[in-house]
């Protein structure tokens, strides 16, 4: 792959030391990965390639660390009906369930196909992906099969509701979930997910499942305090989660198992905006030295959006996050959820994903809601858009 430099770079988000900003700066690629990054005047000759980014901002590519892409149809009448006064349930999962079932193959690559691509249009240069609108052990595996078509970043969430054969047997369809369906899904993803709420998984069938995935060699993460409290941040904290995710319910000691671990709060507000809840208080999080990632939580019921400028936007409108934690959450933040220290940063050896936003700002992502302001996109040093 050619090398190239990417000049005239009013500001570029870097991620880096310090601040992790340079104005005036350029950007050389090389083999898909950054090898330099600074003040334009430093700039090593000698680039195959040269972009002029015209005075305007660089930013690392979004990384949307929480996706569930692999479904059919969608719920339009559930938020219509919604935003007259309806309150959102896990219930719904289950409408997506029949419609999941009964596509083909190549329906659900082609849904997945049309989110990734829209989601790349928006500055996404990584999206995680879960299962769980199968929940059969032939659904689920296929799935994960369609996901690993477009992501590394593959969850298994055989556990995001009990399926209505299984209605009043919850705990048959547990040891399903950690038997058969695990053994026939591991293969297939990297991290293992369920969905802990009241309405769906307690604490104890969470835990059984997440240990059952540990032990396949998958990383857990956590749906977590999305209606209300409960025990899963503490259950993720203690098995080591990756993420515990949504986090809009915390109790005090939530907040700090969270700080001092390792496991990264995800928040979700495309949720919280479409099924017209309280958003999570990002600040508290934050101020007790929590590291937070913003996700877009896509789907077709809580959140179907792809869009991860329009998230930082409510990130900082409605969470009181300043707009260079929003940038900070949705990039770096996510790789950390992913754990992926490539991602989410361009300082030297990361892999060479960003935007270049017709914005001389960062800022504007949250400043211009609803504004497309992502004009190009790379990933691993190629243009993709
Ligand atoms: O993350 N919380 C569980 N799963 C999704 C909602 C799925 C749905 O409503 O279809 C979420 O919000
Ligand atoms: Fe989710």
């Amino acid at each position: 792959m050619a090398s190239l430099l990417v000049d005239g770079i009013g500001v570029l988000v870097t991620n880096g030391p310090g601040d992790g900003v340079v104005t005036d700066a350029a950007l050389v690629v090389d083999d898909g990965v950054v090898v330099w990054a600074g003040e334009r005047r430093g700039a090593p000759d000698g680039a195959e390639e040269r972009v002029d980014a015209g005075g305007r901002a660089v930013v690392p590519g979004f990384v949307d660390s929480h996706a569930h892409l692999v479904f059919a149809g969608d719920r339009a009448e559930e938020f219509a009906a919604r935003m007259q006064g309806r309150p959102y349930s896990a219930g719904g999962i289950r409408t997506t369930v029949a419609a999941t079932r009964a596509a083909s193959d190549d329906e659900l690559a082609g849904n997945v196909r049309r989110l990734a691509e829209e989601a790349a249009r928006a500055g996404t240069t990584t999206i995680e992906c879960k299962s769980g609108y199968g929940l059969t052990v032939e659904d689920e595996v296929r799935s994960l099969r369609v996901a690993r078509g477009f992501t590394e970043e593959g969850t298994f969430l055989g556990a995001h509701v009990v399926p209505p054969e299984y209605a009043g047997r919850a705990d048959e369809y547990v040891d399903l979930v950690r038997g058969p369906m695990l053994e026939a899904c591991a293969p297939y993803a990297r991290w293992i997910d369920v969905f802990c709420e009241r309405g769906a998984f307690d604490g104890e069938q969470t835990r059984a499942i997440l240990e059952a995935g540990i032990a396949k060699g998958l990383v857990p993460r956590v749906h977590a305090g999305q209606l209300g409290e409960g025990p899963g941040v503490r259950i993720a904290v203690e098995l080591g989660a990756a993420s515990a995710d949504h986090v809009t319910h915390l109790t005090d000691a939530d907040v700090d198992a969270l700080a001092s671990s390792e496991t990264v709060a995800t928040l979700l507000p495309g949720a919280e905006f479409s099924t017209r809840s309280p958003y999570p208080d990002a600040r508290r999080l934050l101020d007790a030295g929590v590291t937070v990632a913003l996700a877009s939580d896509c789907n077709p019921g809580s959140s179907y959006t792809t869009n991860m400028p329009f998230c930082m936007a409510l990130g900082v409108r409605e969470m009181r996050m300043t707009p260079d934690e929003a940038l900070r959450a949705a990039t770096v933040g996510g790789a950390r959820a992913l754990r992926r220290p490539d991602l989410g940063h361009l300082t030297p050896g990361a892999r060479a994903d960003f935007v270049l936003l017709d914005a001389p700002s960062p800022i504007h992502l949250a400043y211009r809601p609803g504004v497309p302001l992502v004009s190009r996109v790379w990933q691993a040093g190629r243009e993709v858009r």
